[in-house]
This record gives C-alpha cells, structure tokens and sequence, in this order.
C-alpha cells in the first residue's frame, strides 16, 4: 500500500516517532500535517537516541522526502535549532520541504501561551507552552502569519505590524509591556533567510509523489484523546491528531489514504491535566514510569500512568479511521504478576462502553477491568510472534478482540530493530 497514516491512539507519547522511522527506511516522503514543537519523537537508531519536535521522522534517510505541511504551526527559531543540533550529529544529508502555507509561531505566541495558563490557575490544560493554541487561534481569526508571507520580508513587516497592533493589546491587559515590532523583525528576518529555501507548495509536492505511485507515510503527533474535536476537551491540543485530518493538513484528496496505524501503547500514559480514567499510582505506576522511561521529551515532566483503555482505544479507532494498531512498550509489562484491561467504564451505576462528551461525566467513570495473567521473561530481544510468553499472546489476542482492531507490529524496546512484525501493511 502506497500510504499509511501512522497515528497516536492515546494521550500522545505512544511511540509514533520510532514506527515512522521504522518505516521510513521504505518510504519516498515523509509528511508531518499538524501540530509543532509541543511534539517531541524519540528515535533510537543503533543505541543512539535523537528526539525530534517539528522535523518529521524520515530525516534520518538521505532518499526519503520529509515535509512540514500546511496544517503545521512552526516555530523557525526552533525549527533552525532542531535543524542545527542534527546537522552537528552528522546528519547533513537530508531533504527538507515546508508549506508555504503553514503558520509562523512568533514570540508573542509563547508568551500568551504562559499568561492563559497561569490565569486558568487549578483549570490550566498543562500546555507544552510552546505558543501552539495562541498560533492556532490567530489562524482562526485571521491574524496569523504564514511562512509564504514570513518570508518576502516586506510582506512580514507589513503583517507582524497589523499582528502586533492586537497582541499588544492583548498582553497590555495582562500587564506586560508591549513588544517591539523591530526587534522582532530583525532577529525573526534571518530565519526566514534560513528557511527561505525549504518553503515550497507541499500540496503540490505531494500530489506529484502520490501520482508517481511513492510509499508516503504520514507522521501523526499528539493522539486521538488530544484532538481539539473529539478529545477531552478542553484538555486537549488546539489542532487534530486523527487521520480524517491528515487530507485538509496536507493538502491532498481523502482518497489518497489507504491504512491508519493506531499507535498504541501496552499501557497509557498522559502529561498535562483532564480526566483519565484507568490512571493508576503508587508503586505500580513507579514501577512502569521507571520501566517505560515515561518522563516527557519536550518538558520533562514525569508522565501520569494508567492500564490500557479498550473503551477509549475503541472510540479512538472509531472517529479516526485506525485500522491497525501497533502494541508498543510491551516489554514494560514485564515482571507484573497481573495485568488490567479496562473493556467498560461505570457511570453513575451504569456501565457503559463509550467516552463520554463531557469532562465532569468523564472524571466520574470508574474503570471495569479485565485481569490478565503477567509473565516474567525479558521480551526485549523476541523477533517473532510465536516467540513471545503465551501470557503476552493472549494479552494481544484480547486486546485485538476489544477494540476489534488487528495489531500488526508489537514493539518491545526503543530501538528500529526492537520490532516485530505481524501483518505487511506498508
Ligand atoms: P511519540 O511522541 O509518540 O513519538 O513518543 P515519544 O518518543 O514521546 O515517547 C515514546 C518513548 O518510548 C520514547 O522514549 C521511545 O524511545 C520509547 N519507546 C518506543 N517504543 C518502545 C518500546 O517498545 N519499548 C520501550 N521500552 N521503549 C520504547
Ligand atoms: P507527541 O507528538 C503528549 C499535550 C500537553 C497538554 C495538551 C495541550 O510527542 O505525542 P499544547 O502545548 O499542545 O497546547 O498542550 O496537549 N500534548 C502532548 N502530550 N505528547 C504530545 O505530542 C503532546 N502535544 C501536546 O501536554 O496536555
Ligand atoms: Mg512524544
């Protein structure tokens, strides 16, 4: 199949930059439609570990094609950096495309980003602070600043002007002086000079690749539970994570996608705020944080820990088009004499197998849980299916039954070779 959609299922942080890298070792182009440096893939190539924000996950193939489409918001300041810091490990030879019409995070962003959060106080959503919903929401009101026009520097100047007359505005009411627009432009000036050969048409690009029959992949970020539609609103991202959005995001026709890969972790996992209800603490959550290394890319922070949510994954599969999953972080598990599955939430007495809209409903669910036998063996070095513990087998068999979804690659440690695959399906 010419293109796959490679998608997180969860609250993000599922493993979605090391299986585009797996497969991008066979794919033409590379495409990251949403989102920005709130993202944060880690890649794990022969035991050395890259974390990439806003460059997609096939740069590290010389051949492979990577864009940072128009529905992206991107900060060129550390997009240079990410840029630079790979280009000193020695990966200089890559090939880089950015949308034309893709949105511009500028320094205002970050800044409001901080302010909405701190006057939220107990209702903040733990945003990565990285200015993507003030980004996201200048787009929707019209005042943002797109990378055709960031960089013809007349053209910037003009619209970080009529941009500027607002934001400062904004940021006077929270009591912080105003910005300097010549102080923006100058230093944001030489960025666009830096980027300026990367900015094309992607549309375009990718429609000339689809034609030409190119293996395309399409690098997800954030997961199902984060989007800004079918989320835990308002705990969620400003943008959608779901391969329905990939199309828009892109610039390409619906039909083009052929298969969604769900990525899905053993377990969940979520940074920031909002319900979750198959969190677990104590020692058991020790136990899997340290295990799974879960403490975020991007802010550091020690991520919340749950049992997997068939209910959740099963909606997930449902308003995103998931068609496969990919198990990642199965050898986590390892060494817990039981694990849970929840397959139905209780609600006020009644159970029932959905998410709720709300998130007050959503923070009063109880988990009802499947319990599944553990097994001890290390897994981390396992090539096939057949040479997992019985125990693991039937954990996925059970799993597929729930969510009625086949899994089709199992990872059991953070590097390429750490995989086992079940189905072809790229
Ligand atoms: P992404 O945002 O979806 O790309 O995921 P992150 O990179 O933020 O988080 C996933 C973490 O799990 C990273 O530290 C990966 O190196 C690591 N990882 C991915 N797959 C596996 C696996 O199968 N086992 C283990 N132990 N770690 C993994
Ligand atoms: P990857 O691609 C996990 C979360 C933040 C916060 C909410 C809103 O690495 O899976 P934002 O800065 O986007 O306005 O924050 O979304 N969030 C992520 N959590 N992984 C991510 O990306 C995330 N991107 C945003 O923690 O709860
Ligand atoms: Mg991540």
């Amino acid at each position: 199949m010419p293109t796959l959609v490679i998608e997180g299922s969860q609250w993000g942080d599922e493993g979605k930059g090391k299986i585009t890298d797996y497969y991008s070792q066979g794919a033409d182009v590379v495409v990251r439609s949403q989102g920005g440096n709130n993202a944060g893939h880690t890649i794990t190539i022969n035991g050395e570990k890259f974390a990439l924000r806003s460059i997609p996950s096939g740069i590290f193939n010389p051949k492979t094609k990577n864009i940072l489409a128009n529905g992206m918001v991107i900060n060129p300041k550390q997009l240079l950096e990410e840029l630079h810091t790979l280009e000193s490990r020695g990966i200089t030879d890559y090939k880089l495309y950015i949308s034309n019409r893709a949105h511009v995070v500028l320094p205002y962003h970050e800044i409001l980003d901080g302010l909405y959060e701190s006057f939220k106080g107990n209702h903040k959503i733990g945003t990565t602070k990285r200015g993507i919903g003030p980004c996201y929401s200048d787009k929707a009101n019209r005042i943002g600043i797109r990378m055709g026009s960031f960089i013809d520097e007349d053209e910037f100047l003009v619209a970080l002007d009529e941009a500027l007359k607002i934001k400062n505005e904004e940021l006077r009411m929270f009591g912080i002086s105003p910005l300097d627009k010549m102080e923006i432009f100058n230093e944001y000036k030489a960025y666009a000079m830096e980027i300026k050969k990367f900015v094309c048409d992607t549309s375009i690009l990718i429609e000339d690749e689809i034609e030409k029959g190119s293996k395309i992949l399409f690098e997800g970020a954030q997961g199902v539970m984060l989007c800004i539609e079918h989320g835990t609103y308002p705990y969620v991202t400003s943008s959608s994570p779901t391969a329905s959005a990939v199309p828009l995001d892109s610039g390409i026709a619906p039909r083009y996608i052929d298969n969604v890969l769900g990525i899905c972790k053993a377990y969940t996992t979520r940074v920031g705020e909002g319900a979750f209800p198959t969190e677990i603490e104590g020692n058991l959550a020790s136990y899997i944080r340290e295990r799974g290394h879960e403490y975020g890319t991007v802010t550091k922070r020690p991520r919340r820990i749950g049992w997997i949510d068939a209910v959740s994954l099963n909606y997930a599969r449902r308003v995103s088009g998931i068609n496969y999953l990919a198990l990642m972080l199965l050898d986590v598990l390892s060494g817990l004499d039981e694990i849970k599955i929840c397959y139905k939430y209780e609600l006020d007495g009644k159970a029932i197998d959905y998410v709720p809209s709300t998130i007050k409903e959503l923070e009063r669910v109880k988990p009802i849980y499947l319990t599944m036998p553990g097994w001890n063996d290390d897994i981390t070095n396992i090539k096939k299916f057949e040479g997992l513990p019985e125990n693991a087998k039937a954990y996925i068999k059970k799993l597929e039954e729930l969510t009625k979804t086949k899994v089709a690659l199992i990872s059991v440690g953070p590097d390429r070779k750490q995989t086992i695959e079940i189905m072809n399906i790229f």
